[in-house]
């Protein structure tokens, strides 16, 4: 399979933050694949920015066992490693102390006219102090870009005054707002198979799809974020923004163009779309689930509340959702969403149930005739298979088989799936904004989120409890069952 590299131009990617976890586990190793892929130019620089300072022979010995830590073995060979390490720096900068500014200018100083980004690996209630800073010592140039992670806020108020003091000193167009699963392989075939065939397109809507799924289900805990985790919850961590981002891939009018403002006024108007959920629909519509003891990846686990050490929580690791979209494409067609950690397995989908056929024609007996379903696998085993009926091959009368078109882009394409941070970060570079949430998306998640956070607080009802390794409260099935609906099972 072919696999294009097309150079960027020379840039500074400045990254706070740059001896955290992200910057370990996903930002450093997706730039060393970029350079060894050859698509960084000679010349560029990657500043790691920290508030302690570390001699630069020092720093990058970490960067070279962060490396071998977290790409695969083959991966990480000895060259190419001595080759990136060549182009990452240090600087300490204390945010909090607010020190340090003059030695990051002055690293950057000569450099104005190449392209700069800076990227905040950081905790939000750093993001207006470090965007302060930047401004003030005139470190942005025309050719400068920021990039933030979720979360940005907890709340539709607390999302604008992030986007608030980000946007104090940046323009809206020189912030990349990632949502990491915008960059994964299957989410971009998702516009291609949408748009770039005839075939679906005339079926998309209400008249042919009788409902649409989507899971992002993990195996794992919630690790070293309990922090974090605990005061977030899943609605928060993973609904507000990865979830709702697919929502509005898979029910966006088609945009005119992939330009970064077409797509992005199309998913706005999705999100603006949703029904909203109030206290009078939230026990039908919702489902908040916490994970008990159990057993997952291949052990006993403890319950959430033993894992991050607080048994009182009443966060949610587990939320199912029925969603609907008022607007005439998707009128009466339900969105179920659901996502959890410590759940049976790691399996991230979307399946687009088509409506069953009006009138067999077949003789009793000829087997059951399943509706058609398409389904997208994000994670693990990226593909997608067209779920179809056939005759079964053979004599013995007409006996009817559901079977899987099946397209595993591993097996097809025997190629190496990129990170999404590798695509991500480099689109940044490129000043592509296509695959980066807007202000105002980020802000209209939040409008849907707000209600259904306040109607769970009014209720004080507690999340219902799931053994780990499993799939959710039995509440999850039945929000889906109720309806005549079942969740989706790989069965080919
Ligand atoms: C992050 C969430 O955004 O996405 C995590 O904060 C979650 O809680 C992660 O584990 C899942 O990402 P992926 O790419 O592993 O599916």
């Amino acid at each position: 399979m072919s696999h294009r590299v097309i150079p960027v131009d020379p840039f500074d990617y400045v990254v706070f933050g740059g001896t955290g976890d992200l910057a370990r586990r996903k930002l450093l190793p997706a730039l060393y694949q970029r350079h060894k892929d050859g698509q960084i130019p000679p010349g560029s620089r990657i500043v790691a920015v920290a508030r302690t300072r570390r001699e630069d022979e020092a720093f990058r010995e970490t960067v070279r066992t962060s490396l071998q830590e977290f790409l695969p073995g083959a991966e990480s060979d000895g060259c190419a490693v001595d080759a990136f390490l060549a182009m990452v720096s240090h600087v300490a900068v204390d945010v909090e102390a607010d020190a340090g500014w003059q030695d990051l200018a002055a690293f950057l100083a000569g450099a104005e006219d190449r392209i700069r980004a800076f990227y905040l690996a950081v905790g939000p209630d750093l993001f207006g102090k470090i965007c302060t800073g930047i401004g003030r010592h005139r470190l942005v140039t025309a050719n400068t870009r920021l990039v933030i992670e979720k979360p940005i806020g907890s709340s539709l108020a607390t999302a604008r005054a992030v986007n608030e003091a980000v946007g104090s000193v940046f323009a809206e167009d020189q912030i990349f707002r990632i949502d990491h699963y915008l960059g994964k392989e299957t989410v971009q075939n998702l516009m291609v198979l949408r748009f770039g065939n005839s075939l679906y397109e005339p079926l998309w809507n209400s008249a042919h799809i009788d409902h649409v799924q989507i899971t992002v289900a993990e195996s794992i805990g919630v690790g070293s974020r309990a922090g974090y985790y605990d005061s977030a919850g899943a609605l928060r961590d993973m609904v507000q923004n990865h979830i709702l981002q697919l929502l509005c891939l898979i029910a966006m009018e088609p945009p005119d163009s992939l330009d970064a403002n077409s797509v992005r006024d199309e998913k706005l108007k999705v999100l603006r779309a949703l029904k909203p959920i109030g206290e009078d629909e939230i026990d039908v519509c919702t489902v908040r689930g916490q994970y008990r003891a159990g057993a997952s990846e291949g052990g006993a686990v403890v319950a959430y509340g033993d894992e991050i050490a607080r048994s009182e929580s009443a966060t949610e690791t587990f939320v199912a959702i029925r969603s609907e979209i008022c607007n005439w494409r998707w009128a009466g067609v339900p969105f179920y969403l659901r996502t959890g950690k410590r759940l049976a397995s790691r399996v991230s989908e979307i399946v687009v149930a088509f409506k069953a056929i009006p009138h067999s024609i077949f003789p009793k007996g000829s087997g059951v005739i399943h509706s058609n379903r398409l389904v997208l696998r994000l994670q693990p085993d990226e593909g997608v298979k067209q779920w179809i009926m056939i005759k079964d091959p053979g004599l013995g009368g007409m006996r009817l088989r559901h079977v899987p078109l099946d397209m595993s882009f591993a097996t097809s394409f025997q190629a190496r799936n990129p990170d999404a941070y590798e695509r991500l970060l480099l689109d940044v570079i490129r000043g592509n904004q296509t695959l980066f949430m807007r202000r105002d998306e980020v802000e209209a998640a939040w409008a849907w989120i707000d209600p259904i956070l306040e109607a769970w607080e009014r209720s004080g009802a507690a999340p219902r409890p799931y053994t780990a390794g499993t799939w959710g409260p039995s509440a999850a099935i039945a929000l889906i069952e109720r309806d005549g609906r079942n969740w989706h099972e790989d069965s080919g």
